[in-house]
């Protein structure tokens, strides 16, 4: 079995090689096209997805010797993510599947980063707690085993990322906002500000950001806005995030039997998120994981890996359209 993968749902396109084992990956970054607009620009990804995607499929298949003609299925993410880009994807990967005669699997973009702990070297093995924080996703998953997922909560609004890159436009940081806010608070007093921590509580994993976002604003707008002051709400601000993964990971593990976290998605690279998460879970007993680095921003190696466990479980493939929202619960 040779798996070509395509993942195109937000601002990466990227394209995988899978056999038994991950072969190869090419991602290739849209930020510098969406940096001048301060965040993504749905009509940009979409012409750029189908301006790369080819020409990556031809260097990837010629950086591991491979040809064409060697592939024997081809996968694609079709949802979520944004139409246009998922649509771009989606028409390559059907077109290549009709020219070399191969089947087609179409992927779930959020099941690629539960499961991409998997992929690679690292100590993961099922079940585990899957806590994802994307620009897109915010979301624990009890991942008892391959298709048993339960789904504890996610965000009732935007995702974390999402948060954080929108803060840090308003504090005139560049797009993503993620890094840099890191960065500003490495410097900042988390302690200066008191934002209200949404939905605290010891029953649920819903969580919100939307009304995070309004407190941060408006503490801002009363500041002289100096350096000190956004690293200062930079660190308050990482600061309540990390407490509110931290509140709900203390829910899911009174509701299973919890012995493994893995942190997921592009704010997993985050490591204010790591150590405090790290400190919580050595206090409780539980190992902490992580993807290979590679595999914490969006990745096709991820899309390809679901790919291989769909066909090794012989999953029916129900449906070839793009599904821009499509929640995990509806596999
Ligand atoms: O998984 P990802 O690459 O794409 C989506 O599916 O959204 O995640 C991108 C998100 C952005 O919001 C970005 O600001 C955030 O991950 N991010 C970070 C860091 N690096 C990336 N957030 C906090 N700290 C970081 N070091
Ligand atoms: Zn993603």
């Amino acid at each position: 079995m040779l798996i070509l993968a395509i993942e195109t749902s937000c601002d990466e396109t990227s394209v995988a090689l899978y056999g038994d084992d991950l072969i190869g990956q090419i991602i290739r970054s849209q930020i510098k096209l969406h940096q001048p607009y301060g965040g993504v620009v749905p009509e940009i990804a979409s012409r750029d997805h189908i301006h790369q995607l080819l020409p990556l499929i031809d260097q990837l298949l010629l950086q591991n010797d491979r040809s064409l003609s060697d592939i024997t299925h081809i996968a694609y993410t079709s949802g979520p993510g944004l139409a246009g880009a998922l649509l771009a994807g989606a028409s390559v990967a059907q077109g290549l599947s009709k020219a070399i005669k191969c089947p087609l699997i179409p992927v779930h973009h959020i099941e690629g980063h539960v499961l991409s702990p998997l992929v690679g070297n690292t100590n993961v093995t099922y079940p585990y707690l899957a806590v994802l924080f994307s620009g897109g996703h915010s979301l624990l998953v009890w991942v008892a085993s391959f298709r048993e997922y339960h789904v504890l909560g996610q965000s009732i609004d935007d995702a974390m990322g999402e948060c954080l890159d929108k803060m840090a436009i308003m504090m005139g940081l560049p797009y993503p906002g993620g890094p840099e806010i890191e960065k500003a608070a490495k410097l900042g007093d988390k302690y200066r500000f008191h934002l209200p921590q949404p939905m605290k509580t010891n029953d649920h994993c819903q969580m919100s950001f939307s009304g995070l976002k309004t407190a941060v604003k408006n503490i801002w707008m009363t500041l002289p806005q100096t350096e000190q002051d956004r690293n200062d709400l930079a660190a308050s601000l990482q600061h309540v995030c990390s407490a509110v993964m931290l509140n709900k990971v203390e829910v899911a593990c009174a509701q299973f039997p919890v012995q493994q976290v893995v942190l997921v998605g592009g704010v997993s690279a985050n490591q204010y998120l790591r150590q405090s998460l790290e400190s919580f879970c050595a206090k409780n007993h539980i190992s902490v994981g992580y993807p290979e680095r590679s595999m914490c921003t969006d990745n096709a190696a991820m899309i390809a890996y679901t790919a291989y466990l769909m066909v090794q479980h012989n999953i029916p493939v129900l449906t070839q359209k793009v599904r821009p929202r499509w929640s995990l619960g509806d596999l």
